[in-house]
């Protein structure tokens, strides 16, 4: 690790424990004795041995689980939701891509709100093709430096050197965040890219549940109804709505990707809507790929107590009382079963706690073993830079800090071409 590098992981480490009020931590020595909770034992006590068994009886006792004491269930409400293509360019970059802006609107009890989905598509391959869709955390326009993709009106967090102040998009922040997207690499390995900034669905700050999809909504959210992850996730099944009805896009060939707070998010998304062909979580943490049962790190009281909107209010029950959970996060993973599910973590973010992340997608290799699916090869973490990726899950450790880097990209896209190139 050079000194920049060690003295930025340091000031985070800092950082998050003073904005918590405890000391995160990160001695392996002090993880307590834990017990996973029996991926293949259903509530009444039966053992799952067959594929069937766990699509028939436990797969949903476990959802339905994570949907009531973690991220929180959909309300019934109805939003009714439209699709436009508002902008369409079929020279862009350079004319090697074909870039769409799709407006999706969502309406309920007579109020909207629009939300601009992004879409490059490679002009070098015919016919549909498979696409990745994720979340940007500044704006579509701070993926690459395109002058044609427009500016989002919803509210964004101000950064400085991004040149967002007044919590406004400028022209200042184009293609700022363009290390994270490696758009032209992703269109020259025949793959789309489809993008929404996550604010247009909820503005990522506590306000009781008034602004974003909730303000259509009338009544803020009961303890075990969605809180913003399960609300960015329902809106990535509405762009997959959108891609059964684009020729251009292979909708059965979806890969949802999220970097954190939004690894968190691609994770719910690919368990509640089976459609993803293939799930990526990098770096997500506590709530995400790692076991809250381990307490390294990000615990689920600070993070509860820091974004007290991202799960249902029925996460807070587990403050601190990580051990009497039901469930752990590797049931998360395995809700993915059969389709492919990729972990990533970074060697110096151990905040979101890499064994952890590691250890919750080897267990969930359980449930694809049911499906005659290899799941991680690895028994131990497996040393930096050194995927362990040729099963149906895929797991590695990047060097480096809390991030999406081109690294991380290259060994998603050689994962997909594995599973959905055939
Ligand atoms: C914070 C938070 C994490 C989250 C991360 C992010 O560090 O504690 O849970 O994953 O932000 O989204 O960048």
């Amino acid at each position: 690790m050079n000194f920049q590098r060690l003295v930025f992981s340091l000031l985070f480490a800092i950082t998050n424990s003073f904005c918590n009020g405890q000391s995160p931590q990160y001695l392996e020595s002090n993880v307590p004795p834990y017990e996973l909770p029996e991926l293949l034992t259903s509530q009444n006590g039966e053992t799952i041995t067959t594929s069937s068994e766990w699509v028939d009886l436990r797969r949903s006792e476990i959802y339905q689980q994570f949907e009531e004491l973690v991220y929180g269930q959909v309300p019934t409400h109805k939003i009714q939701t439209s699709f436009k293509v508002s902008d369409l360019d079929k020279n862009a970059l350079g004319g090697i891509a074909v870039r769409k802006e799709i407006t999706i609107t969502f309406q309920a009890n007579g109020k909207q709100l629009e939300a601009t989905l992004l879409v490059y598509l490679p002009k070098t391959v015919r016919g549909p093709v498979p696409v990745f869709l994720g979340y940007n955390f500044y704006g579509n326009h701070t993926i690459i430096g395109d002058p044609g993709i427009s500016l989002p009106s919803s509210w964004l967090r101000n950064n400085a050197t991004f040149g967002i102040t007044e919590n406004k998009a400028t022209e200042l922040s184009r293609g700022v965040r363009a290390s994270r997207w490696p758009v032209l690499y992703i269109l020259s390995r025949g793959y789309g890219l489809a993008n929404i900034y996550y604010g247009d669905i909820d503005p990522d700050f506590d306000d009781e549940f008034k602004n974003g999809l909730h303000r259509l909504i009338e009544n803020s959210p009961k303890t075990a109804e969605w809180g913003s992850i399960a609300t960015w996730a329902w809106a990535l099944s509405r762009a997959l709505d959108y891609f059964e009805s684009d020729k251009d896009i292979d909708h059965q060939k979806v890969a949802v990707i999220g970097h954190s707070r939004l690894g968190k998010t691609s994770l719910w998304a690919g368990a509640s809507d089976q459609r993803f062909a293939l799930v990526i979580s990098n770096d997500s943490g506590c709530g995400g790929a790692a076991l809250s049962k381990r307490k390294f790190g990000e615990t689920v009281k600070v993070i509860n107590d820091r974004f007290p909107h991202w799960f249902c209010d029925n996460f807070t029950r587990f403050n601190d009382q990580e051990e009497t959970l039901p469930i752990d996060q590797h049931m998360l993973i395995a809700l993915m079963a059969p389709r492919p599910v990729y972990v990533a973590s970074a060697s110096e973010d151990q905040w979101a706690d890499p064994r952890g992340e590691f250890l919750a997608a080897r267990e969930a290799g359980k449930v694809y073993r049911l499906f005659n699916k290899q799941g991680l090869l690895s028994k131990e973490l497996p040393k930096v830079n050194a995927p362990d990726n040729q099963g149906a899950i895929g797991y590695h450790l990047r060097s480096g800090s809390h991030d999406l880097t081109y690294y991380d990209w290259k060994q998603y896209l050689d994962f997909a071409d594995r599973h959905l190139r055939n």
